[in-house]
């Protein structure tokens, strides 16, 4: 990529499409989840009010599906870059399963939260879980049956957003890798990034909504496309 050499400070946006291919479902592509269920009725802020059961049900399924889940080379490449990357470097994901981590990064937000935390609407504590929250178990700090998903439902604030602007204003390259920047306010950080000066890249299997903000942009399934940009990032 053109002037790479003056990269110090990198942010990486991810969406679903960076865990496609461990086999978690994406969203808005053929087969997405979307196609499947209707988020107003199990991933709003006001579905969780009028039907609390049918939508920790429907994160019951969501987080049990992730058990037999594993970060694919696209997450491992990441974990590389950011175990090796001199400069500021943060991925900002969209993502709530954790092959982030899985794949060795370390400097992760999950701006949409995580599967596998219960956040109690009571004492709101967070803690971490991996099984049902559907049969209301007891909060482990306070005893309140109130734990819900600690993932942002529609409607409400995603979280770390001070810490993803300071980011980006300091960004020398922001990358978007699998994500169809259908969703704000993840959609409009290339805005941002660019207007502050920063070099913007698309990794994706195809042009996203928002591709035409896009420097640059390499198109392909991220297990191919990612390792490769990576490499190059390290000079190897
Ligand atoms: N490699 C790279 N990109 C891929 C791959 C792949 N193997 N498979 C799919 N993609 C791309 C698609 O082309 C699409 O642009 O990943 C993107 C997935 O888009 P969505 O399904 O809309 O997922 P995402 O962008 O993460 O959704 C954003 O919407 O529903 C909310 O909270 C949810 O975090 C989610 C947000």
């Amino acid at each position: 990529m053109a002037g790479m050499k003056d990269i110090r400070n990198i942010v990486i946006l991810t969406g679903a499409g960076v865990s496609a291919e461990s086999g978690i479902d994406t969203f808005r592509t053929a087969g997405g989840l979307w196609e499947r269920y209707d988020p107003e009725e199990v991933a709003t802020a006001q579905a969780f009010a009028r039907d609390p059961g049918k939508l920790l049900r429907f994160y019951d399924m969501r987080r049990g599906s992730l058990d037999d889940k594993q970060p694919n080379a696209a997450h491992k490449a990441l974990g590389k870059l950011d175990a090796e990357w001199q400069g500021e470097f943060l991925i900002v994901t969209q993502n709530v399963d954790n092959l982030h981590e899985l794949g060795g990064a370390q400097r992760v937000l999950h701006m949409h939260g995580e599967h596998n935390s219960a956040l109690c609407t009571s004492c709101e504590s967070r803690t971490l879980w991996r099984g049902s929250l559907a049969d209301r178990p007891p909060c482990p700090s306070c005893g309140d049956r109130a734990l819900r998903p600690d993932v942002v439902l529609f409607g409400e604030m995603p979280y770390h957003m001070d810490r993803i602007h300071a980011a980006l204003r300091g960004a020398d390259l922001f990358v978007s890798i699998g994500t169809s920047g259908a969703v704000y306010p993840a959609a409009g950080f290339v805005r941002d990034a660019r207007e502050l000066g920063a070099k913007t890249l698309e990794l994706n299997l195809d042009p996203s909504d928002g591709s035409h903000w896009f420097g640059d942009a390499r198109h392909g399934p991220a297990t191919e496309v990612v390792p490769h940009w990576v490499e190059e990032m390290l000079g190897e």
